[in-house]
């Protein structure tokens, strides 16, 4: 299967390089129409694992196989022409070593033409960075909360309190040491992404990391008001779409049952 969509204006070097500078625009995407609206405004598009809650209603990221990162990478793929497009490795795919990561990070990148992948882990993944770095696939790091361990760690909670934030903090410098050309922070307070920031020599894209971050990122379908299931705290609406969607199907429904149904001569003033 072949890559797919044109060469990207946006590079990891140039994300790479927007270290305390202009702040990156980062968000989600997992579908050709929405990719479509976000890589007008965006600087990376991250075909992120919470697709599977977003999208497929999974519980968790947990049940997020590498065909859905690949059939949902190729479909942003085809109409992101700006964005650096990273998709992440969904859990399982990468964590036993740095060959096994190495092939499904290849297989990500030749089956969809994105440019970089995103992992899970900052020191106990440092030899996978280093090895993948090495072999020209670029990685954007995720510390913090990281959501593939939900188990492990008992839920979603806010990281780095009191004598945890040394533990984030040296994920944080050991995925950049290791190469990354990134770090997404996510749910860690203000003054610890503050010093990870000051710390880490690659930029830091918070997720409820506050604004002391090198950029944001955040789930689109959380911010448009798609995914209602639960709301993070620190996910600004910047829309209600899921009411409005479910307003005009509403609406629908009312015509068809009310026979409001015209033909092909009808023109309507807003078609
Ligand atoms: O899967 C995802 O969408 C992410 C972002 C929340 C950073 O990892």
């Amino acid at each position: 299967m072949s890559a797919e969509g044109p060469r990207r204006a946006m590079t990891p070097a140039a994300v790479r390089a927007r270290k305390g500078g202009e702040p990156l625009v980062c968000l989600t995407a997992y579908t050709t129409p929405m990719a479509r609206i976000v890589d007008a405004h965006a600087d990376v598009i991250l075909v992120g694992d919470s697709l599977g809650m977003v999208v497929h209603g999974l519980p968790s990221t947990l049940g997020v196989t590498l065909e859905m990162m690949v059939l949902h990478g190729r479909a942003v793929m085809r109409a992101a022409p700006k964005a650096l497009v990273v998709v992440d490795l969904p859990f399982g795919a990468y964590e036993a070593g740095p060959a096994q990561a190495f092939a499904a990070a290849a297989r990500v990148m030749g089956e969809t033409g994105c440019a970089a992948v995103k992992l899970e882990g900052g020191v106990a993944m440092a030899e996978t960075i280093g090895f993948l770095v090495a072999r020209g696939v670029p990685v954007m790091a995720h510390v913090g909360l990281m959501p593939q361990q939900v188990n492990a760690v008992g839920g979603y909670r806010v990281q780095g309190r009191g004598a945890d934030a040394e533990r984030v903090l040296a994920d944080a410098r050991a995925a950049a040491e290791a190469g990354a050309f990134a770090v997404v922070l996510e749910k860690v307070a203000e003054p610890l992404a503050r010093r990870i920031t000051e710390a880490v020599a690659v930029p830091t894209i918070g997720i409820g990391a506050s604004a002391a971050c090198d950029g944001q990122i955040l789930v689109v379908d959380d911010m448009l008001g798609i995914f209602t299931a639960f709301r993070p705290s620190f996910v600004r609406r910047y829309a209600e779409l899921g009411a409005a969607a479910e307003a005009a199907v509403a609406a629908y429904a009312a015509d068809v049952r009310a026979r409001a149904f015209p033909g092909p001569e009808h023109v309507f003033p807003d078609a």
